[in-house]
């Protein structure tokens, strides 16, 4: 785990907005930087980064957050991926908790091998692009198959000279140990001697979802039947070639955004498509199709669609990727290329608009893939269309989803022409059976629904309420520290024995008035959210006083810092359309604070009585006449003090 003094240190020197603006171009407005959404394909700018306030807000898609959740929603990072990436942004060094003399000796050896082969790349491209041979031999060759400078450079290919150990005694002269060179298998040792694994290959970098290096693949030039056409990194303590999706990291921003992700075969079909305009694109490079690198799609998008290759093995590839893809409760799309194609060679002979066009008209579901391939071996031979069933059946009892289950037996049936229920006791029968295999213990189904008894509350009720306690959390937030002279009224009883109210002035804190009124209340907030951002805040306060509010976005689990940061930015709304500008009136915020504090108090109190004395009457209305009395008596008092507190309000305003 990452110390709590590192991940401060993070949040202390990460400025949001020279974090984002690596990633958005961002323009001074105010005190505000504003730039076109990275979420959404707008032409207006709606992205605000507050610089003030550390914190960031896109209103096209809603979105926002802190500077960690910028990373986390635009790179896909998980938290600790994002403070790493941070710390190494700002040069602050990653201490470790928790962590035995074992596992620190363990994480700094994966970070040498992480630099010997961010090395190892630069070296190799500049190989490709600067040497003679590398030119003469490795560029060469990538012209010849199509790929543009511009792609070259992209992809950060390259070129590892036909000699024994140039690469070898380059890297040692640099001062990098032959022990993390062997390690990361970029340095194959024998006894004495060193060689160069990728010897006069071309070199496709392995990059990790966040951009670091983590191996290679390393296609042979020659027509040698004996060497193997690509050889790739062995596994390591970086290099898991069943984690690791060959382009994730150039595709990653597209997947997400167009809700899909074609899956090839090879390293010259994602950069082919690539070079075409279809960016999302990752290929398992050789590799059976792995869960967890199904995984690493799922964090991006809920939609896979395989591309494989219509012979024999690219068929049975397809298949095996199906029931994985549908385990995790992802939807599946198969295509398959028309003899003789690959994705390579379609994208070269077709336009970007004809190849969209036809993966999407031949894209079909698992269903019809499947049934056209029984269609196109033995149609009419019985017993293997019941097998073909069985199959669909078994694949469609991976879904989690209980709904789609259901669709895709209507479909299922209708496909194959036999009856729903005879495929409903089938997939009945293989989850019974998953069941009692699995012993006593079924895995839990997620994605079921589940029906939940509203507790009966009324609707009504959590709208004032829910606004009045945003607008408390706001002013805790914008103004908590600052002292202003709150008026207080004071109940009198003058001689005759009439009520009123004697106003009074005092200084307090604005967290202050606020805790203190509503605990004299005992007023607790309905929103959990708001209740734990309102804890916050005073637990935070009351410990320290130098605490400083707009810091506290960090503390918090991200979905309640992402709703703080709504409330902090919602006045920044008014900027985007530059409204004073169009002389629109803006609300003006000059009443005082302390007017606005003791507004909203007395507001959320009077709800909360008229509240009380509905739930009164209500309880009269159907209860036993026995306590009836007393409640009645509580109803007046209620609404004594309901009286006194309109009074109130109407003084403040
Ligand atoms: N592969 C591999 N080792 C091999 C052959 C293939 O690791 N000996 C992996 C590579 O990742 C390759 C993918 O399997 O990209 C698909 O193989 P293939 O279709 O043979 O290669 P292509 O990518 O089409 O390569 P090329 O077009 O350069 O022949
Ligand atoms: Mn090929």
């Amino acid at each position: 785990m990452i110390s709590k003094n590192t991940i401060d240190s993070v949040f202390e020197t990460a400025r949001v907005e020279e974090v984002i603006g690596d990633f958005v171009q961002l323009k001074k407005s105010g005190s505000n930087f504003k730039g076109l959404s990275p979420f959404s394909d707008e032409r207006t700018p709606s992205f605000m980064v507050s610089p003030v306030k550390q914190i960031w807000k896109d209103f096209s898609s809603g979105k926002g957050g802190n500077v960690v959740a910028f990373l986390m929603e635009h790179e896909h990072f998980t938290y600790p991926e994002a403070i790493r990436y941070l710390a190494r942004k700002y040069g602050i060094e990653i201490e470790e908790t928790q962590q035995t003399n074992e596992e620190k000796e363990s994480a700094n050896e994966r970070e040498s091998l992480y630099l010997v082969s961010e090395f190892a790349k630069d070296y190799f491209h500049t190989t490709l692009l600067k040497t003679e041979e590398g030119k003469a031999i490795g560029l060469s060759y990538f012209k010849e198959r199509g790929f543009t400078e511009e792609t070259i450079k992209k992809f950060e290919l390259g070129y590892s000279p036909n000699s024994w150990e140039a690469f070898t005694s380059h890297a040692i002269k640099k001062g990098y140990q032959l022990e993390y060179l062997e390690k990361t298998g970029l340095t194959i040792v024998k006894e004495e001697k060193q060689f160069d694994r990728f010897k006069g290959r071309v070199m496709f970098p392995i990059l990790s979802l966040s951009g670091r290096t983590l191996g290679f693949g390393g296609r042979i030039l020659t027509n040698d039947k004996k060497a193997a056409k690509y050889l790739n990194s062995p596994e390591s303590d970086i290099y898991h070639k069943s984690k690791v999706l060959y382009g994730i990291y150039h595709a990653k921003q597209s997947i997400a955004k167009e809700d899909n992700c074609y899956l090839v075969e090879g390293y010259t079909d994602v950069i082919q498509f690539h070079q075409k305009g279809i960016h999302n694109v990752v290929s398992s490079s050789g590799t059976a199709l792995t869960a967890e690198q199904i995984r690493l799609i799922n964090r991006l998008t809920k939609n896979i669609t395989l591309l494989f290759d219509g012979d024999a093995a690219g068929v049975r590839a397809s298949l095996r990727g199906v029931d994985l893809i549908l385990e995790q409760g992802m939807n599946v799309k198969i295509f398959t290329f028309p003899p003789g194609e690959d994705p390579d060679s379609f994208a070269r002979s077709n336009t970007i608009e004809e190849i969209a066009l036809y993966l999407e008209e031949h894209s079909q579901d698992f269903i019809n893939f499947k049934a056209s391939l029984l269609a196109s071996e033995a149609k009419n031979d019985p017993v293997k269309k019941a097998e073909t069933i069985r199959d669909m059946v078994l694949s469609i009892s991976k879904i989690p989803d209980v709904i789609k289950r259901e669709v895709y037996i209507q479909e299922c049936a209708r496909r194959m022409d036999i009856s729903e229920e005879v495929l409903f006791n089938t997939l009945a029968q293989i989850l019974q059976k998953e069941k009692r295999d699995a012993g006593r213990k079924p895995k839990p189904e997620s994605g079921e629904m589940q029906v939940i008894a509203s507790e009966n509350k009324t609707v009504t009720k959590v709208d004032v309420q829910f606004e009045l306690e945003r607008k408390l959390i706001e002013l805790l937030l914008l103004y908590g520290k600052e002292e202003e002279d709150f008026e207080e009224l004071l109940l009198e009883t003058d001689e005759k024995g009439a009520i009123a109210l004697k106003p009074e002035t005092h200084k307090a804190k604005v967290y202050e008035k606020i805790y203190l009124d509503l605990q004299d209340d005992e007023i607790e907030f309905a929103n959990d959210t708001f209740k734990e951002v309102y804890y916050a805040i005073i637990n935070k306060l009351t410990q320290d006083t130098n605490f400083q509010i707009n810091t506290l976005v960090n503390e918090l689990e991200p979905g309640t810092a992402e709703t703080i940061s709504h409330i902090l930015m919602e006045e920044e709304k008014y900027q985007l359309h530059n409204w004073e500008g169009k002389d629109i009136y803006v609300k003006e915020k000059n009443t005082s604070i302390a007017q606005v504090v003791s507004e909203t108090i007395l507001n959320l109190r009077r709800f909360l009585v008229s509240q009380k004395i509905n739930e009164l009457s209500n309880e009269i209305k159907d209860g036993d006449s026995a306590d009836k009395e007393t409640r009645l008596q509580d109803i007046v008092d209620y609404i004594t003090l309901k009286k006194v507190l309109s009074e109130k309000l109407n003084r403040v305003l």
